[in-house]
């Protein structure tokens, strides 16, 4: 962090929201930012605000639906395998330019359970809220990433409100705390949101998978589609009006794409959960941009790019309200 100003003594500003506008201003000036484009603040929440409008890219839409478990087809498996890094904090970095060469590939035949997948199906579908949801992971022995963790990380943040995180998997304070995004990545994520005037009060965040996969490694395809019909679910319950996949993991399993999300990030796609579409924005891992600080400007792009969308859902919505009375 860099010197933190003196902090005024006859305001009306509390610690914690002076804190804010300081973490946001920092997150601004790292990414670059030196202009403002108006000159006065507009509350772009106000719900009678309707000048600007947002055209969406045409874009693929995606249907996400149960997928069948990987571990019962046969797989690929590349000895020796470099994974994408994980999105986690204490993990070593890994230099995606420096990757080797991938050794060729095995086939190799799988023997999963084939109760697996359709096990965790029939247990999300039984939710109907989203405390029972949370009892039901937690009660979920199905998967085994669960036996190695403390904890299972459901979501932090308002399910009320309209915008859904959706990140990798835990990491070592995630699982210590049992709460999403609580380490150094999280740190920066609540810098980033706050840079648009969020904090998460605003927004609700979950994660591809609830248990920390050991080592913070990436989780495998099996665990990623074993915890999938809960993560539908999720989203399903919560019904979010637009959706954030933090990082190349979460981007390419949301939106089944093989791109990589330094190509995938900034680019609005529709999803399709159970015949709702939802916009969703992927955007670069906090985690990512602490080892990469330079590509912060890209993400305040996005994150422009989110309150856009956000202003127009909140005036859409106030329009919808005006015309049923
Ligand atoms: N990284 C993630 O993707 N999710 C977390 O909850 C923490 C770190």
């Amino acid at each position: 962090m860099t010197d933190i100003p003196q902090e005024p003594q006859h305001t009306h500003i509390s610690h914690a929201d002076y804190m804010n506008m300081v973490h946001a201003l920092e997150f601004q000036i790292n990414a670059g930012v030196n202009v403002f484009l108006e000159a006065d603040p507009v509350n772009r929440f106000k719900s009678n605000r309707s000048t600007e409008t947002f055209a969406p890219d045409p874009q693929p839409q995606h249907t996400l639906t149960p997928r069948p478990d990987p571990k019962l087809t046969a797989q690929i498996v590349s000895a020796p395998v470099i994974k994408p890094q994980s999105q986690n904090d204490d993990l070593p970095s890994y230099d995606i330019q420096k990757a080797r060469p991938v050794a060729p590939a095995v086939l190799r035949e799988n023997t999963a359970d084939a109760g697996d997948v359709s096990a965790a199906e029939h247990v999300a579908e039984q939710a109907d809220t989203l405390d029972a949801l949370k009892q039901a992971m937690e009660a979920f022995e199905g998967c085994a990433l669960k036996r190695a963790a403390k904890n299972t990380v459901f979501s932090d943040g308002n399910p009320a409100s309209k915008i859904m995180l959706v990140g990798e998997a835990p990491g070592r304070d995630e699982d210590r705390e049992g709460k999403p995004f609580i380490g150094r990545s999280g740190k920066l994520l609540d810098k980033m949101f706050a840079a648009i005037g969020l904090n998460r009060n605003d927004i609700y965040i979950t994660n591809l998978v609830p248990w920390r996969p050991t080592g913070n490694r990436t989780p495998t395809p099996h665990e990623t589609a074993l915890c999938r019909p809960f993560l539908l679910r999720h989203i399903e319950l919560v019904q979010p009006d637009i959706l954030v996949l933090v990082g190349g993991v979460s981007a390419k399993e949301m939106l089944d794409s093989t791109l990589g999300i330094t190509k995938l990030r900034g680019s609005w796609q529709d999803i399709n959960i159970k015949s709702r579409e939802i916009p969703a924005l992927p955007i670069l891992h906090p985690a990512y941009l602490l080892r990469n600080p330079a590509r912060k400007a890209e993400t305040w792009q996005d994150l422009c790019s989110l309150q856009k969308k956000l202003s127009n859902t909140l005036t859409s919505d106030a329009a919808n309200l005006e015309g049923t009375d």
